[in-house]
């Protein structure tokens, strides 16, 4: 198969990089990808929102399927692009419907898909500039802290969560007045505070039946002991000790059959991976977010889990046989530690030398943002690089990404040095 995967952060990196071990491969591109997907294919210089970029590259190198990476081509309606073109239509491309990408892009469908079949979630109520004062009155009937999120894609920062009441009016009329995230708070939805600890669940679906991949713990927080400010993602670790056989069930059972049954439902074509963001609430799962995507950093400790072909299982998505295919993971754990430049998630500096990568062996660095300049790896985001490792448990998977990396440098690198400690 010659594949087209989108996308240019460290996820990208781990999907190329399990992609490329698959024996139905023949050619790998990524666009833009980045100075570590090269490793596994060709990359391009296309941005993957560019549709007709996507489809003269697809036309012109023979694609046979697209696998999409991030959310925002998913948002803005790729699947139908191609579904209406003639010469795309029967190209299948792994990733949701523009309807089915509304899990994530409306937080306020999400609500309501998850109202209509009964998956459980916090208590919610949504407010335009229309019924401001409406909002008001309802801030001032609930108990915080607040929990006030735009409704619309908002690079992952529309989430605010306040203790004070008369702050959270501000917030809440600064970014129902478009000052705040700019069209994506047009709608605000705002919630019940839920309190637990939260994880990430994923499944490959082809509409009908899915498939469950190991589950993971993000870090989200820049800071150590999860304070400062809310990142990408500071890194993660599967599988996660709190999710014991019996929590899983009450997954499976009251939200992940429920919502594929609901989006077959309602007739929204999905096939790709559905992300649940879910908080464990005294055993009980509630559903913080739904993504149309991978998670990163967890698709690199996931992908490196998942031990069966990933083109296998991404054939039955396109042929709706998925659940004919087999699925197999490795018994052991994985960790992985992001490195990101100083001042990251606020300024930065990019285009830093990164020197050790080929010091590192018993690791696997997965790239998020860097570029090659001839043989030298430079920064190019803010997150940079994706150390993960193997162990025989999450203690020993995170010793040895430590261990890796102390051998990787650049100016201003920062980590955080206590994965793990909430859960171990
Ligand atoms: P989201 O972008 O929806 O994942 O929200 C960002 C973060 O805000 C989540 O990862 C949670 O830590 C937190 N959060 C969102 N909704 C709630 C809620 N209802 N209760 C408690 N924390 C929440
Ligand atoms: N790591 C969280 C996300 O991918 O949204």
């Amino acid at each position: 198969m010659r594949i087209l995967l989108l996308g240019s952060g460290g996820r990208e990196h781990a999907l190329a990089w399990k992609i490329a071990q698959s024996s139905m491969l023949d050619e790998l591109f990524i666009a833009p990808g980045n100075a570590g997907t090269r490793n596994h294919g060709k990359n391009l210089s296309f941005s993957p929102t560019d549709f007709e970029s996507v489809k003269k590259h697809v036309l012109e190198l023979n694609i046979d399927m697209v696998v999409v990476g991030p959310e925002e081509p998913l948002v803005m309606g790729i699947y139908d692009f191609f579904m209406k073109d003639p010469l795309l239509k029967n190209i299948p491309l792994i990733g949701p419907s523009m309807a089915g990408a509304q899990l994530e892009g409306s937080k306020d469908f999400a609500k309501k898909f998850m109202h209509r079949h009964s998956i459980p979630t916090a208590k919610y109520a949504t407010f335009s500039y229309e019924t401001l004062e409406e909002g008001i009155k309802y801030l001032e009937s609930m108990k915080g802290p607040y929990v006030l999120k735009a409704d619309g894609l908002a690079a992952g920062k529309g989430v605010l969560i306040i203790q004070d009441v008369e702050e959270a009016k501000i917030e809440l009329q600064s970014m129902l007045s478009h000052e705040k995230f700019g069209a994506a708070s047009k709608k605000v939805v705002i919630e019940q505070f839920l309190t637990g600890i939260e994880l990430s669940v994923f499944v490959l679906t082809d509409g009908s039946s899915f498939k469950l991949l190991p589950e993971a713990k993000d870090y989200k927080r820049i800071g150590e002991g999860d304070t400062g400010l809310n990142t990408g993602g500071m890194g993660a670790i599967s599988p996660v000790p709190f999710a014991d056989a019996a929590f899983m069930d009450k997954v499976h059972n009251r939200i992940i059959v429920p919502t594929i049954k609901g989006l077959k439902q309602e007739m929204i074509p999905y096939k790709g991976f559905i992300f649940f963001g879910l908080i464990n609430v005294k055993g009980d799962p509630f559903v913080i977010e739904y993504n149309c995507r991978m998670g990163d950093p967890e698709t690199e400790v996931v992908i490196p889990r998942l031990k069966s072909d990933i083109l296998d299982l991404f054939e039955g998505v396109a042929t709706n046989t998925l659940s004919e295919r087999d699925i197999q993971f490795y018994d052991k754990s994985a960790a992985t530690v992001m490195m990101v430049s100083g001042g990251y998630p606020e300024f930065y500096e990019k285009g830093k030398v990164i020197y050790g990568l080929k010091s590192v062996v018993e690791s696997i660095v997965f790239h998020s943002g860097t570029a090659s300049d001839g043989p030298s790896v430079l920064t190019a985001g803010g997150r940079v690089l994706c150390v993960t490792s193997y162990g025989r448990n999450l203690e020993a998977a995170i010793e040895k990404t430590y261990d890796s990396v102390a051998k990787i440098s650049f100016e201003g690198a920062y980590f955080r040095k206590d994965l793990g400690f909430d859960v171990l």
